[in-house]
């Protein structure tokens, strides 16, 4: 008995053993220069794996966004943090994180976040660079982005208000303030005017006055001493990376769905989510780009206005709402829920050129009866639509064909081989991929680290 049963431990440690192995050399094929890129409307979970991958990787950077992205991640202890401008790799020791010039750095935020972090025993000393180029978010684009919101009454985006949609257009209009100008102390307070000035003349409820510019002036001297040692020209540093054949992992922020070009405009964000803002937001060049993961929900949520094909306003939205508790890490909103849309998915897939899928959340569908894939998508005339419309009134009046497959009663979240998943999980996966063309190499069953099959 003694022998059966140390052979079968022994049994068990060398599965785990060779599980461990093919995970790891999954992540250790992937390409020099990688990236993790949302695929729905955000919050599909790209936290976790950035996270998981990150040990195998000398740089996290991200290239979009700002702190309206907002990354839930847990250490190896089970201690949740929840990230917002800092990439995820800063959990692991290693990993340098860069702040490329694409993403919009609103300061308080930042060093809040650090200090948070260093807090908590996560050292973040030398380990966080800040791009010359960014752009800065000072608080009046917050409070600019309340009023605009205010403004808009019935037509409301939904947006963060993190002031990052005002961010972006100082930057387009070309009076924005960029973290090299924090060398430049002389000539700030007069950058500072000009952009508090236009606010103030934009906006009737936006107050102005020369004490807030004093103090903003006195406040930001005090940060630029502080960011100085943060402050790098990552574009050559990204690309002496690449020269040097370190990793890079790129961090999406959002999602396709919400990209400024590609997304259900204007129920968008304010940068590019999807593949190309990776070069314009490090500046680094398309050929050194290799494999892209896109991650998407077993089912599809979004935060905020917009449309949304497949929402179930009934009985199953209501359900996996309470299911997962479905609320934005960044802002608390209660998130719409419905189905997994392959016409959105196929139309990200085919923009973001991914090379594999990470399928998140497939536990939170456990437990119902059937579930459904919106594979199909026809005019209110019947006509079928070939891809996704740019209409917003074509997108709202759509009727979506639906595949409807059975559902598995068990608990999966302890699982971690794709073979062990119930029948009906396989036939879900595989349709999905089938459907896509694009093979789902992660499948997450819960936030922890390790709940995570490699397929
Ligand atoms: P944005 O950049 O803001 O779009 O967020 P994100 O895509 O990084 O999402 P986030 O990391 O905030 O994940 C959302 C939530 O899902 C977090 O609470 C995660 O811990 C959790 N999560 C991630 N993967 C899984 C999974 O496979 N199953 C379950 N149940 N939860 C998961």
């Amino acid at each position: 008995f003694i022998n059966v049963h140390a052979s079968a431990k022994a049994g068990s440690a060398a599965v785990v053993e060779s599980r461990e192995s093919d995970s790891l050399s999954r992540i250790k094929s992937l390409s020099q220069v990688s990236g993790v890129l949302g695929s729905q409307w955000g919050d599909e979970g790209k936290g976790k794996l950035v996270d998981i991958l990150a040990n195998n990787f000398d740089i996290v950077a991200r290239c979009q966004g700002g702190a309206n992205a907002g990354h839930m991640v847990y250490n190896s202890e089970g201690k949740k943090f929840s990230l917002h401008l800092v990439p995820s790799g800063i959990l692991n020791e290693e990993t340098v994180c860069v702040i490329g010039n694409g993403v919009v750095v609103h300061l308080p935020g930042l060093f809040q976040e650090i200090d948070g972090l260093e807090s908590d025993g996560v050292s973040c000393q030398g380990r966080i660079l800040v791009s010359d180029r960014a752009h800065l978010l000072f608080d009046f684009h917050q409070e600019v982005d309340g009023l605009r919101e205010i403004e808009l009454a019935e037509s409301v985006i939904g947006t963060t208000k993190r002031g990052i949609g005002p961010a972006y257009s100082s930057k387009v209009i070309r009076n924005g303030i960029r973290v090299s100008d924090l060398r430049h102390m002389d000539t700030f307070p007069e950058k500072l005017d000009a952009l508090l000035s236009d606010a103030a003349s934009r906006f009737e409820g936006f107050k102005y006055s020369p004490e807030m510019l004093r103090d903003q002036v006195e406040q930001y001297k005090r940060f630029a001493e502080r960011l100085e040692p943060l402050i790098t020209d990552t574009v050559h540093f990204m690309n002496d990376a690449i020269y040097r054949k370190k990793k890079i992992l790129v961090e999406g922020g959002q999602a396709t769905m919400l990209d400024v070009d590609f997304g259900t405009y204007p129920y968008v964000t304010s940068s590019n989510p999807s593949a190309g803002g990776i070069c314009a937001g490090l500046g680094i060049a398309p050929r050194a780009i290799g494999d892209l993961i896109g991650v998407v929900k077993a089912y599809t949520t979004r935060v905020g206005s917009g449309p949304f094909p497949t929402e179930h306003l009934g009985e199953s939205g209501d359900l996996l709402r309470t299911v997962e508790h479905e609320f934005g890490t960044t802002t608390g909103r209660p998130r719409r829920c419905g189905w997994l849309d392959i016409v959105a998915l196929k139309y990200c897939c085919q923009i973001n050129g991914f090379s594999s899928l990470n399928l998140t959340k497939l536990d939170v569908l456990s437990g119902l009866p059937e579930i459904q894939l919106g594979i199909s998508y026809k005019q209110v005339d019947g006509t079928p639509l070939q891809s996704f419309p740019a209409d917003l009134h074509v997108l709202e009046q759509i009727k979506v064909d639906y595949e409807v497959m059975p559902g598995w009663q068990c608990d999966i979240s302890s699982i971690r081989e794709y073979s062990e998943l119930p029948k009906a999980a396989h036939r879900y996966v595989e349709s999905i991929e089938e459907l896509v063309g694009v093979p789902i190499h992660y499948i997450g069953i819960g936030p922890g680290r390790d709940a995570l099959i490699y397929k």
